[in-house]
């Protein structure tokens, strides 16, 4: 798990960027807390620097808006979706699972 810093720390509207093996932005919807890849799956900007609209973070670059929950872009000019990643909150500390790779979830062919 990845130490993300105390939820105190991290207020409603407010986001905080952490090093996995790659970088993760975490956002505070409301008391929600999200984990997604940090980086836009258009060019390299970081999404912990981009604007907050309701359950969603628009790029600080060209605009593409990507739901938390999902991390799917809401339209162009992104077009891959970004990691989600499990938030765990233990006695205040926020923390971070990251997800498996991209890929690594592909399905594998069983031989039976
Ligand atoms: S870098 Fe994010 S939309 Fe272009």
């Amino acid at each position: 798990m990845i130490f993300v810093g105390e939820l105190s720390d991290l207020p409603p509207g407010e986001s905080a960027r952490v090093q996995g093996e790659v970088a993760i932005a975490v956002f505070n919807v409301d008391g929600e807390l999200y984990a997604i890849d940090d980086t836009c799956t258009h060019q390299d900007a970081s999404l912990s620097d981009g604007w907050l609209e309701g359950c969603a973070v628009e790029c600080p670059l060209h605009a593409a808006c990507f739901d938390l929950r999902t991390g799917r872009p809401s339209g162009p000019p992104a077009k891959k979706p970004v990691r989600t990643h499990e938030v765990l909150v233990q006695d205040g500390t926020v923390y971070v699972r990251e997800s498996a790779p991209v890929g690594a979830d592909a399905p594998v062919n069983e031989v039976v």
